[in-house]
Order: C-alpha cells, then structure tokens, then sequence
C-alpha cells in the first residue's frame, strides 16, 4: 500500500519538509522507505547508515518528532492512515537532509579521561572478577548512536551549554570507568562533576527512554554518579581535612588524585617487552594522534607482530593449581555411549 511521507530536505542554510508517497510492504522499516525514495523519487537524498540492524547507531533521526533509529522503526508501528514525518536530529547542526554533524560528540568523548591501568599490568595482564565485568557490561552495550544526547533537553534546547556539558552518552562512560576495579584514576566523580557538567542534568530520563540498546542511564549511571559526588563533596571527614591540610599533603596522602602520566609498561617472564598503553596528558586526556593512528581502529593492545594463537611459553596466564585440601571431582567419563 501507499503511505504519506513528509521528509526534512534542505542544508545548513535552510530547508523545508517535502512530501511524498511512497510504497510499504510487510516487514519493512522506515529506512527501507527511505532507500525507496532515494531509489526513486529523491536519489540525492542524504542518509547516513551502514549496518541496517541497530548495531552501527549511524541511522539515527526524528520519526514523527521521536529520536529514533530508521532501521529498528518498523512501519507496522503506525497506523495506515497516519502520515510519517522524518526530520534531522535536532540538536546538532545539519549537513544536509537528514545528516548531521556530530562532531560535538567526538569532542566529549577526547575530553574524557581514558582507562588508566595501574602500574606494573601490561594489557593481557587485566584480571578482575566476574561481578565487576557484568556491572559496566550494560554500559558498553552503547553503539553511539547519540540518540540519548540528541534528546537531551541540557544541550537541545540550549545550544549555549554545549561548552560545560558532556551529556548521558559520556556519562556513562565515566560511570563505567569509575567502577572499573582496575582504573588507577579517583577522580572520576570530580571530573564529572567539574568538567562534565553532571550537575546540569536534572534526571528527567529521557535519555534512558530514547536509547535502542535499553540501557537504563539515568538509574544505573547518571544517579548513583550523582550520590558518590554527594558522598566525596559532603563527606565531613573530607571537608575538614580540606581546611587544615595544604593541597599538597592531601596529595601526598592520596586524599586528592594525582594525575597519572606514566606510561604502563611490564616485561614477561622471558623478558618479552610489552606492548604499552597509550599516554595521557597531565589532565588525563588522550592526545588526539592517538585517535587519529592510521592502523583503523586504533593500535592492538597485543602489538603488531604477534600471531595467535599464542605459543604457551607466550602465555602469562597460568590456571591456578588445584588446591590438594579440597575433595577433587571425578573426570568425566570418555568414550562411553549415549544410550
Ligand atoms: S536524565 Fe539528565 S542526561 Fe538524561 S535527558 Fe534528562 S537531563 Fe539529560
Ligand atoms: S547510551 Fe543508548 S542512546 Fe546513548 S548513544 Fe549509547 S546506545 Fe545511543
Ligand atoms: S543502520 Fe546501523 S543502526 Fe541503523
């Protein structure tokens, strides 16, 4: 059947929707309308997408004012008679139709602070326990679509906040790392609240309802982010502490972070070199040639010349012994017959 379309057309100078009426059929979504209309009636309209799954969150617009992905919008969502309105994200700037310039978002995510490992674990070294994995796990299900950060009323509606405000995409992130049992920072909460501007956001949730991978923002990042920076901020021990000892002694004592700027490296037992990880600044942040390295998707964390898998004198994990005290279990029977 024919269903109507109104779509957002025009650049940075201005534009206007335009309306079309294009064919649907069963199981399709709207991005599939919207490579029939570039297909036929409007081959130069831009889109950006890549994966057509909900995993590359390239897809991402307004459908009907909603931020959502084109290709996780099934049509069978509306009804037969409505019209289907699709517009660029709103709070970023348009490149044309319905691309935008994110860029903002890629300067939050270089003004975050990077993983610090501690001194003396070379990657391939990280051990951490089960509980710990599973508690950023939700995090890291982001496929930065910036659907949470489009929808944002902090930066959306004021352009002018775009400086001190970072937004739930990174806030997350900084969640992420503050819990991590290995990141060597403590000022993970200090940031966000100084630099992050974790205080403008106001815990309406509307990025916990937009974002396609359900991750829940405001309650398992945002919140208990908010309640740890009450918790070092209003701490009376702390804020005493503050007031008689010098910066530098509460420094000395490890009351405030020092910032890191060594660069983690360890030797094998054979006195194989390992790789190293990249450097920070003195504000913790990654250079931008680190972000740019030619090799796509950054340099291996296992270095250039290794082949896996690895031969065993390679390997620096060695599985625990068992421990001669405990009752041992029984082998599995082998070669017997199923019936
Ligand atoms: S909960 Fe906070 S970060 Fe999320 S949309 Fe609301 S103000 Fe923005
Ligand atoms: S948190 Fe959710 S909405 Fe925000 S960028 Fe990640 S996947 Fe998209
Ligand atoms: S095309 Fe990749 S998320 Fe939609």
């Amino acid at each position: 059947m024919k269903r109507h379309f109104r779509v957002w057309r025009g650049d940075s100078s201005g534009g206007d929707l335009e309306d079309f009426d294009v064919e649907v059929n069963d199981g399709e979504v709207v991005l599939d309308i919207i490579h029939r209309l570039q297909a036929t009636e409007a081959p130069d309209l831009a889109c950006r997408w890549n994966c057509k799954a909900g995993k590359c969150g390239s897809c991402s617009m307004e459908i009907n004012g909603m931020p959502r992905l084109g290709c996780m919008t099934r049509m069978s969502t509306f009804t037969a008679a409505e019209t289907i309105t699709i517009t660029p994200l709103r709070t970023f700037p348009v490149i044309r139709d319905l691309v935008t310039d994110v860029s903002f978002n890629y300067e939050k995510a270089r003004e975050t602070p990077a993983f610090a490992p501690p001194a003396g674990v070379a990657p391939g070294q990280y051990r951490m326990q089960q509980i710990d994995v599973e508690r950023s796990q939700e995090f890291r299900k982001c496929i930065e679509c910036y659907l949470c950060q489009n929808t944002c009323h902090v930066v959306r509606d004021h352009e002018e906040n775009k400086e001190a405000f970072s937004g739930p995409r990174f806030f997350i992130r900084a969640a992420e790392l503050d819990m991590h049992p290995l990141d060597d920072r403590t000022d993970r909460k200090q940031h966000a609240q100084q630099s992050q501007g974790l205080g403008f956001c106001n815990i309406t949730k509307c990025c916990t309802e937009v974002c396609p991978e359900h991750i829940k923002i405001t309650d398992n990042a945002i919140i208990p982010m908010k309640e740890r920076v009450v918790d070092r901020r209003y701490d009376p021990l702390v804020r005493l502490g503050r007031k008689i000892f010098r910066r530098d002694q509460l420094e000395s004592e490890g009351a405030l972070p020092s910032q890191r700027t060594a660069r983690v490296t360890a030797e094998t037992p054979s006195g194989r070199r390992l790789p190293e990880a990249p450097a920070v600044g003195p504000d913790g942040r990654l250079d931008i040639s680190e972000l740019a390295a030619p090799s796509q998707g950054g340099l291996s964390p296992f270095g250039e010349d290794l082949t896996f898998p690895l031969p065993p004198e390679q390997v620096t994990y060695h599985h625990p012994e068992p421990d001669p005290t405990l009752p041992q279990s029984e082998p599995p029977a082998t070669g017997g017959s199923n019936s």
